[in-house]
């Protein structure tokens, strides 16, 4: 299975996802990575795993479907079979839905559906619960709403500060979504295998 990771910024996930499949403990290709800041340091890191990153500048499109829409075509270029969201900060429209339906995965750093949005890590730290956690979910037309797919908890500690608790969620992020895309992509090829039999019959 091919799928194309989109990040806006720092790509650690990125990066996590890129070593679990040259460790061969992911066995997907990364076919391209979409970002949307001119300076994200994410393209960096793809080059160093040359991986092609493609750079879609949304202020330069009409509308949204447009930018989705030459998003789109790239993905098809490249024969992309699901996308991986990892800190793309841009939430996704009709066109790359309606293109992708359930093919879409994100990650979010809280226990889903408490703490949505974009900070959720520092929302559960000021709101002092005792413990967080990592969401993997797939995408649909709201924030962080989608089914979710798997969950980790972290506990927040007294000694805890809110850099040592983003440096746990990252830990578990890392861990937690190599695996669980690992387990998407076995399940969307038996679904096109299957539907391929049926087809043959
Ligand atoms: C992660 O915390 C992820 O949960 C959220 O955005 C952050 C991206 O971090 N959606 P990085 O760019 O992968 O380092």
């Amino acid at each position: 299975m091919r799928i194309a990771i989109f990040a806006s910024g720092n790509g650690s996930n990125f990066e996590a996802i890129a070593k679990a499949v040259e460790e061969k403990r992911l066995s997907v290709q990364i076919a391209s990575v979409v970002y949307d800041k001119k300076d994200a340091y994410v393209q960096t890191r793809a080059k160093k795993y040359n991986i092609p990153a493609y750079y879609f500048n949304f202020s330069t499109y009409q509308s949204k479907e447009s930018y989705e829409q030459a998003i789109l075509e790239q993905l098809k270029r490249d024969k992309v079979d699901f996308i991986v969201l990892a800190g793309y900060m841009k939430f996704i429209g009709r066109v790359l839905l309606q293109a992708y339906p359930n093919k879409i995965l994100n990650i979010h750093p809280s226990l889903l559906p408490q703490f949505p949005g974009k900070s959720g890590i520092a929302d559960a730290f000021k709101a002092k619960v005792s413990q967080t956690g990592v969401s993997v979910h797939l995408v649909d037309e709201g924030i962080d709403t989608g089914p979710i797919l798997k969950q980790m908890c972290v506990s927040i500690d007294k000694e805890d500060t809110l850099e040592s608790l983003t440096e746990k969620i990252h830990r578990i992020e890392h861990h937690l979504y190599p695996l669980v895309i690992q387990e998407y992509s076995e399940k969307l090829f038996k679904q096109l295998t299957n539907k391929a039999d049926d087809n043959l019959q």
